[in-house]
This record gives structure tokens, sequence and C-alpha cells, in this order.
């Protein structure tokens, strides 16, 4: 964006920076205390003392679970979690190259016409809390076996004990995970679960928003999470590590990175001019997880990348930064991670969604017109 352009078009924002799009009741973040809360609670004290269920049931139903509301909420969950084999067949048809974020889209894609309340208008607000539920419930089971399927595996059925971070591991691997794994990961998705207005829940909105159905505002949040500006930028940070290797590397790596104007995957964050708050917790998460399984290596790199960064560039990491470490260190294919994402968003973009929907206003904003104009039409012949 040439300096001209903004200064004739005092009102235009480049990447709607600083654009008030819309009002919501559903996560604040503070970017000078580094503080995100959904619905009023500090999201470190969710993923501290909290779960994911608990997180997901405050965002769709605005408040806590009391014991028996989170009782009642975790078996909907479990009853929900099964896939139709509909959404197997498409997955296993799919080339074995496909992305994993590709497969999750896909599987959204074909269950929506399965979910009890397809027909519903969609303006129908208990059917949408019934549908975000079940959105919710089964994307670890679908995440898990779509990963199976492209290894040739056959799908697992979820067990009804585990929670949705349980289920998640044990899809995947096929084999119980230990109780620290299940207890990052839950945290892990208690952190990814909400974020106001970024790219892929404002995309959600805007699909909802025409009275398109729910299912097509989470098919299009995972379209826009992929990149790796946004959610993708999980995996492009652990093949960064990865491509550093040991920390005596990294401070010739960083400063080569730097000096070739390369963007630092997993730094920086439009709204977060300071730090992020949830790559604070998870720092710390994943460096004790280092120390635990005796690979310190990882976090070591990341304190001379972050303090290059801060020094040189004053910018910070990012919630993605020491969650591809942590997802490493729990022996997650780096091609998982914004699937992750996915099972963690999809709680959040509904809560958008609901919100989007019981005041709905159809999001259409203008562009400013700077091509050609009036030209002659030329007939075919004669160009
Ligand atoms: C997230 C992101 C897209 C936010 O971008 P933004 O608000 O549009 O900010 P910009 O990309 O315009 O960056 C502003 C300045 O900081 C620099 N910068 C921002 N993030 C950077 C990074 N990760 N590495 C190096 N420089 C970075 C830009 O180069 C730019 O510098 P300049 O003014 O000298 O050109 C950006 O920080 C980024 O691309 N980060 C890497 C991807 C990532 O981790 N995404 C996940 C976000 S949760």
């Amino acid at each position: 964006m040439s300096a001209t352009l903004t200064d004739k078009y005092p009102n235009y924002s480049p990447g709607l920076e600083g654009v008030i799009a819309g009002i919501s009741t559903i996560s604040e973040i503070d970017s000078d205390r580094s503080s995100l809360q959904y619905r009023g609670y500090d999201v470190h004290d969710l993923a501290e003392h909290g779960s994911f269920e608990e997180t997901a049931h405050l965002l769709i139903y605005g408040k806590l679970p009391n014991a028996s509301e989170l009782a009642s909420f975790k078996k909907t969950l479990t009853d929900e979690r099964d896939v139709p084999e509909a959404v197997y067949t498409a997955l296993k048809a799919l080339p074995k190259t496909t992305h994993p974020m590709d497969m999750i889209r896909t599987a959204y894609s074909v269950l929506a016409p399965f979910d009890p309340d397809y027909a519903a208008p969609a303006t129908d607000d208990a059917a949408n809390v019934r549908k975000a539920v079940r959105i919710i419930a089964k994307a670890g089971t679908m995440v898990a076996n779509g990963h199976r399927i492209r290894q040739g595996l056959e799908p697992l059925k979820p067990n009804p004990e585990h929670g949705i971070a349980e289920n998640f591991l044990y899809l995947m691997s096929g084999e119980q995970p230990p109780a620290k794994t299940i207890e990052v990961m839950d945290a892990s998705l208690t952190l990814y679960a909400e974020h106001g207005y970024n790219a892929s829940t404002f995309a959600c909105r805007v699909t909802v928003a025409t009275l398109s159905d729910l299912y097509s505002g989470i098919v299009t949040g995972i379209g826009t999470l992929h990149g790796p500006l946004h959610g993708g930028a999980n995996e492009e940070a652990m093949k960064m590590i990865l491509d550093i290797g040991t920390p005596d590397k990294a401070q010739a790596w960083i400063d080569d990175a730097l000096e070739g104007k390369k963007k630092i995957m997993g730094f920086g964050h439009r709204e977060y001019k300071k730090r992020d708050s949830r790559a604070i917790y998870l720092t710390k998460v994943a460096k004790e997880l280092g120390v635990e399984k005796g690979d310190t290596r990882f976090g070591d790199i990341a304190d001379i990348l972050e303090k290059t960064m801060e020094d040189r560039k004053s910018i910070y990491p990012n919630v993605d930064f020491p969650a591809a470490y942590a997802y490493y260190l729990l022996g997650i294919p780096i091609d998982l991670y914004t699937p992750i994402f996915v099972i963690a968003r999809v709680s959040g973009w509904s809560a958008h969604a609901l919100e989007q929907l019981r005041n709905n206003r159809l999001i259409r904003p203008k562009c400013i017109y700077e091509g050609a104009a009036n030209l002659p039409y030329v007939p075919l012949a004669q160009r």
C-alpha cells in the first residue's frame, strides 16, 4: 500500500487494522496488559484450573458450568463424539498426501447433512446450539481418525470414558496417553479456543451473517485458519526450530534470518504489541515438559530467538511458538498442529456464529475502486 493511497483515503485501513467491526461479549484482548479473558475469566485460570470442556461450555452457553451442568455437558459431548461412516469413506477417497487441515475441512462438509438439525433455519438458535455442541464433540474424532486413515489404518471408536483431549490423543496414537500429555493438550485447547475477531473467526461470522449454515461457517473458519500467517504458524514454527537444530546454531540462524528480512514464524501479533498472554503460560508449560522429558534443546533455542527478537525488533512470541515445541515433545506429528487448533477453535467459532445470528446484520464493507473507467468497448475482432 503506497503512502499516497492511505493519504488520499484516510478512512482506509489496510487489513482492517484498528477497524471496529463488531461488538462482542465473548472474549477481551488487552494488549497493554497482555491479558486475554473469555467472558470475563482470565485464560490462565481456565487453562490451569479448568478443563477444555468447561471453557467450551463457557463460550457456548455464556457461563461456567456447575458440577451437574458440566457432567451433563460432558455426557452430551461423549454421546455426540462418533462420526457417520460416510465421513470416513470420503476421507479414505482423498490422496494420502492430503494435508490434515484439508481432511478436517472436508470432514465437516460431509458431516453437515447428517446433522439431525440440518433442515433447521439458519436463525433457529436452539438448533444452532445443538449443532455447535455436535461440531465441538466430533472435531477430535475426525482429526485423529483422519490421521489414521492417511496412514492406511482403520478409524477407532472413541472411548466414552475420555474427555476431548484424551479422546484425540488416544485415537491418534491408538494408545492410552500419559496423564501429563492429556493435561498439556487440554490446557493448549483452552488457550487456543477463542481470540476475538481474528481472521478465521471474522471469516466464520461473514459466512453465517449471510444466513448460510453453521457448518459452512466452520468450513470457512478452517480454510482461513490454515494459512501460515494465522493457525498454520505453529507447524511452520516447528519446522523452523528443527531447521535450527541445536541451541549453538540458534544465534547465527536468527542473525541471518533477520538480515534476510525473513518473517520468524510464531512471532508477532496484530493485536498484541507486547506479549501474547497465551504464549507466556504455554512457554512455562513447554519448558517444564522439556525438563521432564530430559530434552531442553527447544527451550534453549527459544530463549535465544526470543531474546534476539525482543532486543532487535521488540517482537514477542505468540501462542504458536511454545505450542509447536510442546506438541513436538508430546510426540504429535507436525502437520496435526493446526488441526489441533481447529479442535479448540470450533468452540470460539461456534460462539461467534451464535452471537452473530442473535443480532444479525450482513457484513459487507466497501472497497475503493482505483482501476480504469469509462473505456469504450472494442469488438472482439478489433482487439
Ligand atoms: C501475525 C502477523 C501476521 C501480524 O502481522 P501485522 O500486524 O500485519 O504486522 P506486520 O506483518 O505488518 O509487521 C509489522 C512489522 O513487524 C515485522 N514483523 C512482524 N512479525 C514478524 C516476524 N514474525 N518476524 C520478523 N518480523 C516481523 C514486519 O516485518 C514489519 O516490519 P517493517 O515495518 O519493518 O516492515 C505477523 O507478525 C507475522 O507474520 N508473524 C509470523 C506468523 C505467525 O506467527 N502468525 C501467527 C499469529 S498468532
